[in-house]
């Protein structure tokens, strides 16, 4: 829903270290106006106020305001939400189901009674379980709710590979399906160096299989390789710019082709499962999976990753019954 100043709704759950860079970068893109929500009193108010002083510095048109109470992100056209607790060196991200499942049924449930039309973004991690269990506390369509991971496992993977054969970035398309755990499944034979699959362009370069499949190595723990180097938090830049790509494509009806933690129904041998796949993001939400052709071990790689989401589901399921 637009403002009256015709502007789009932007509210961030969470106002931590990820929702500060989202709320810079949706303003600095005047994408619209800004709620920064967060159970912490003071926090949000006093980010949304730092960051309105950015605006005449950076010459940006965006209300950005604070706020503790559920009903200030009413008629949000996008929610992007980061509530939850951050993992720390030595703990995977599934450490943290239990205590985010908590955070994840307020949050559902202060989206269901005052944003219900949004186009939710999950970043919270576990993120495919806790994707899954924020759609279940909404009550939104599956369409509408949608997690933030394969873009920005997919940028690691592509910033490693653009390292290694020292080309730009932007030459390069890098895949990755899966679950955002160290399971994920980065594919090569989907992987292009402009259009040259990767395997290839090593062969070009003389670059070592062994080489490739350290980088695909690197990709699968690049999460916890940013958490061992912080040392008290997680990634944040690549996070905020992933998400706001996904929400880009959903205001501006972009229908761009993204990898991210979709409902997956009747497609990869899913019935009905979070989990990370090339998605069509559009004014529709989630409008379309795309199926990709796999190698049988391609196949068996993603088959360990999503089996590995359902364990989760069924840890969620266990620590609070009404997922049951
Ligand atoms: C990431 O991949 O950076 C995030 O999922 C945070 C984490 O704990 O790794």
């Amino acid at each position: 829903m637009a403002n009256s100043a015709g502007r789009k709704k932007i509210a961030l759950i969470g106002s931590g270290m990820i929702g500060g860079t989202l709320a810079h970068l949706a303003a600095k893109k005047e994408m619209g106006d800004i709620v920064l929500f967060d159970i912490a009193e003071g926090m949000p108010q006093g980010k949304a106020l730092d960051l309105s002083q950015c605006g005449p510095v950076e010459g940006f048109d965006a209300k950005i305001t604070g706020t503790n109470d559920y009903a200030d992100i009413a008629g949000a056209d996008v929610i992007i939400v980061t509530a939850g607790v951050p993992r720390k060196p030595g703990m995977s991200r599934d450490d943290l189901l239990g205590i985010n499942l908590k955070v994840m049924k307020a949050v559902g449930e202060g989206i269901k009674n005052n944003a219900p039309d949004a186009f939710v973004i999950c970043i919270t991690n576990p993120l495919d379980a806790m994707v899954w269990a924020l759609r279940e506390f909404s009550g939104l369509p599956h369409n509408k709710v949608v997690g933030m991971a394969g873009v920005l496992d997919s940028a690691r993977f592509a910033t490693f590979l653009a390292w290694e054969f020292d080309v730009s970035v932007k030459d390069v398309n890098a895949f990755v399906l899966g679950g955002h755990g160290d399971t994920m499944v980065p594919v090569t034979s989907y992987t292009t160096i402009n259009g040259i699959p990767v395997n290839d362009f090593a062969k070009i370069k003389g670059v070592d299989q062994s080489r490739i499949d350290e980088i695909v190595d690197r990709t699968r723990k690049g999460g916890g390789e940013i958490v061992g180097l912080l040392g008290n938090g997680s990634a944040y830049y690549a996070p905020a710019t992933s998400a706001i790509s996904m929400a880009e494509a959903y205001l501006g009806d972009q229908k761009r082709i993204l990898p991210c933690a979709s409902y997956v129904e009747g497609k990869y041998g899913l019935d009905g499962l979070y989990v990370g796949v090339p998605t069509v993001i559009g004014a529709g939400g989630t409008e379309d999976v795309i199926e990709i052709e796999l190698s049988d071990e391609e196949k068996s790689n993603l088959k360990v990753s999503t089996d590995a989401v359902e364990e989760l589901l069924e840890a969620c399921k266990g620590l609070d019954s009404s997922l049951a």
